[in-house]
This record gives C-alpha cells, structure tokens and sequence, in this order.
C-alpha cells in the first residue's frame, strides 16, 4: 500500500517531534504494509511556508535513518498545502510543493466555512498544471453533506481523499458516518492515513482498506491505497473511484 497523506518528518508541524517518533511511526506503516509514505507537513502560504528545499533535506535525513534502521520504507517529498487565494500564483512561481514534484498536490480546505473562492482557484491550478487532491475531504465544508458542491469540485478534476481512521471510526462517529457516505456516492478516490504520531492517527491503512472492500465493489481496497496513488506519484490518471457495493440500495450509510 502507498499512504500519500503523513506527518512523519521530524520537526516541521504537529507531527512526529523527533526522529525517534518518525523512526517508530515508520515501523508501524511497515508492519501494516505500507511500502511508501509521502511525507507532508503543512505549508501554509500566508506563515512563511517551509520551502521544497527544506522539505527534501527533512526527507534526505529520514531517508538516512531509515536506511540506518534497515527500515525499507520508502519515502516522496510533499506537503498539505492550506486553502489561500495566492495558490495560482505560487504555482506559477514553482514554489508550491507537490507529491513528489508532479502535478498533483495535497489540498487541505476549511472545516466550517464555504470556500466560494475554490472553484476559480482550481480553474487557475488546472491552467498551472497542477491537480489538488482534497484533504481528508470528510472533514471538510464540502464533504461534510455539502455533496452536490463537492461533486463540482471532482468534475474540476479534484481527487478525493478520506483519512483512515475516520473510515474506522476511529475519529469518532460523525467522520465515520461521512467517510461512508462519500464511498456511498462514490466520491472516494484515496485512503491515507494523515498519521500525526504512534498514538493519534497512526500509520497504517489495512483496516480502513478492509472496510472499503467490505462496502464497495472488489477490487475497491486495491484501487484507494495502491493504483491510484501509484497513478498520482506517476502523474497519470487515475483509476475511477470505486463504486458501492451493490446490495439492496444505497445500504450502508448510517445517519
Ligand atoms: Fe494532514
């Protein structure tokens, strides 16, 4: 599996607060089957955003300590880029990090409020060559019943990733609830694991994958955690999103 979402350099954000942290954090997607991680600590334009420069000297260093380790985990340099109308304009620039320096980018969006500038920003990033993926779009505006907007924002070309732990439940039942719907309508394009620590949003994506082939059509586990984001490192297009599975309806989703 390939986890495109992660928290594990060392140091940058909210995420892993020392290689000791990210060493262990890289132990567990291994030992969950997890073959590459992006590593992708927030950049927020308007906060003196880390520069792709050190970003991959962050990945280089984890690079060596895994290495040192006998870790085989796989590392690609990226980042979770935070919603701001400048976005166009730094992708121009060719400062605005990507997944491993190809068109598609992490896209976090807000949680309660409606961005009415998204859809003229992804037009000017679409223009750029550049394709968001949103953001754990379950605990977003748009994913979180805001659907009819959401599908908007797919037919611009936005890929849609759910975090694991919300599909498991793990975040508690409202995202859970969401992260079912969003497979429900077939929005779901990615499983990733936005792992923080060993203990809050760990790595790993085996068991939210399980759940999604439980409630999708076969096949669905392979396509969320490992062809389309082998298709997003390739900069390629994606396989669809999976549908559900078919049995008696729309079933699964729980209000
Ligand atoms: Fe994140």
């Amino acid at each position: 599996m390939l986890d495109l979402h992660s928290h594990v350099l060392p140091g940058l954000d909210d995420g892993a607060p020392d290689m000791e942290q990210a060493l262990a954090m890289c132990r567990l997607a291994l030992d969950d089957g997890v073959r590459l991680m992006a590593a992708t600590p927030h950049w927020y334009p308007a906060r003196d955003p880390l520069t792709m420069g050190e970003i991959s000297r962050a990945v280089g260093a984890l690079r060596v300590a895994l290495a040192s380790a006998g870790l085989p985990l796989e590392l690609v340099a990226g980042a979770e880029v935070a919603l701001d109308p400048d976005l166009p304009r730094l992708a121009k620039e060719g400062v605005l990090p990507t997944l491993g320096g190809g068109p598609y980018f992490l896209l976090e969006c807000p949680l309660h409020t409606s961005p009415r500038l998204l859809p003229d920003l992804i037009y000017s990033l679409r223009l750029a060559g550049l394709r968001p993926i949103l953001a754990h779009a379950e605990r977003t505006w748009a994913g979180t019943e805001n659907w009819d907007w959401l599908q908007g924002l797919v037919g611009q070309g936005c890929l849609v990733q759910v975090t694991a732990a919300s599909l498991t439940g793990k975040l508690g039942s409202a995202p859970r609830k969401t992260a079912e719907a969003l497979l429900s309508l077939g929005l779901v394009n990615l499983l990733a694991s936005d792992a923080h620590s060993v203990n809050w949003r760990p790595p790993g994506l085996s068991q939210a994958a399980a759940v999604a082939e439980r409630l999708c059509e076969a096949g669905a586990a392979e396509v969320l955690t490992r062809l389309t984001p082998q298709a997003v490192l390739a900069g390629e297009e994606p396989p669809p999103a999976p549908q559900p599975a078919r049995r008696r309806g729309l079933f699964f989703w729980r209000k």
